[in-house]
């Protein structure tokens, strides 16, 4: 069930049940932290294998002190700056935080969401919220409420609708290794918003063997039809051509252009003004839209590499595997 009820939230969750949270960056499927039933409902919900580790949610900086045993100095300065915000920090746990929600790691994922809704009822609960993006593990994240009925009403007690979310991508993710400042996965904060404050970071994702990152395995985030990144035009004229009795049905997804010789029923243009920050808020809606409508294959185009563009790119080239 959807609805905007945060006390219904706060009691489902204090019962250990699973309840869907807005965030900024994409709905969570959220369960108390600190309770088994309520962790593993979430795996079980999402169908999310017990070795990819899950984010912790907590209201402020406070609440992370009480389950790391401390903060590099380096994530300090980005916590100042960050968060609240789309950022999450790998940070060693304390024995507060079990191995079922780190998958055995000794770092936890932390972060702490600016959306409103989110924020509220974390400074209501006595407990910090795991939260894994809301939709079965692999599938394009949601980022309307409604997506996440789609998907997982009948698995859920309650979907707390906050409306479309701000940002549209999932948290940028940053922890250290060995002494350097590390970027697991692009996201909401910009490559270059966390290199300003603090000099040079390196990027460590899309290698599915990363044992730090589990869940950056390349296969995710993907529609079921056939998705291919190339040059539209070229891809439009290649799939016109095709010599197949029956002619493949495409679906467009563009950045700035439309395509005079395609139905609009059948493009999702991420922003006609070329503004990235709307780019990375219509982008999993878009991709939603064309995998469910009668079209054989998605065709779509790689964004400027800068900015949000680049969390933008990550997610397109992982839905494309
Ligand atoms: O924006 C977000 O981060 C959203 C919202 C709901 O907060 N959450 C989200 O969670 O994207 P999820 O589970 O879909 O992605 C979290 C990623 C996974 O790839 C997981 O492997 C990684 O973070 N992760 C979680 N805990 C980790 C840990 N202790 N060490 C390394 N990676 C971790
Ligand atoms: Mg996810």
């Amino acid at each position: 069930m959807i609805g905007t009820d945060l006390d219904k939230a706060v009691a489902l969750l204090e019962a250990e049940e699973v309840v869907a949270i807005p965030t900024e960056t994409v709905y969570g499927l959220a369960g108390n932290a600190f309770s088994v039933k309520a962790v593993s409902g979430i795996f079980e919900a999402k169908n999310r294998p017990s070795f990819d580790p899950l984010i912790v949610h907590v209201a402020d900086k406070n609440s992370i002190k009480e389950v790391v045993q401390n903060i590099p100095k380096e994530l300090d300065t980005l916590s100042r700056h960050f968060m609240p915000g789309p950022l999450t920090l790998l940070l060693p746990k304390n024995e507060k935080i079990s191995d079922l929600v780190t998958a055995g790691s000794p770092l936890v994922a932390i972060r702490i969401p600016k959306h409103p809704l989110a924020k509220a009822l974390l400074q209501r609960l006595p407990f910090p919220l795991c939260a894994p993006s809301a939709n079965p593990f692999g599938y394009i994240s949601p980022t309307h409420a409604e997506h996440v009925e789609a998907q997982l009403g009948e698995k859920i007690a309650y979907i707390l609708d906050g409306g479309a979310c701000e940002v549209g991508v999932e948290s940028t993710i940053v922890g250290m290794e060995e002494g350097k400042l590390t970027i697991f996965r692009k996201g909401g904060i910009p490559v270059e918003a966390l290199e300003a404050l603090i000099g040079p970071v390196q990027v460590k994702t899309h290698s599915s063997s990363n044992p730090k990152a589990p869940g950056m395995l390349k296969s995710h985030y993907a529609p079921q039809k056939p998705f291919v990144i190339g040059d539209i035009s070229l891809l439009l004229q290649k799939y016109s051509q095709t010599t197949s009795e029956k002619e493949k049905k495409v679906g467009v997804l563009s950045f700035k252009q439309t395509y005079s010789n395609i139905s609009a029923a059948y493009q999702r243009t991420l922003s006609p003004m070329g503004d990235l920050r709307e780019a990375a808020q219509n982008l999993f809606a878009a991709m939603r839209y064309l995998d469910e409508i009668d079209v054989d294959v998605i065709i779509a185009e790689l964004l400027p590499e800068e900015g949000l563009g680049r969390a933008i790119n990550d997610r397109l080239k992982r839905a494309a595997v």
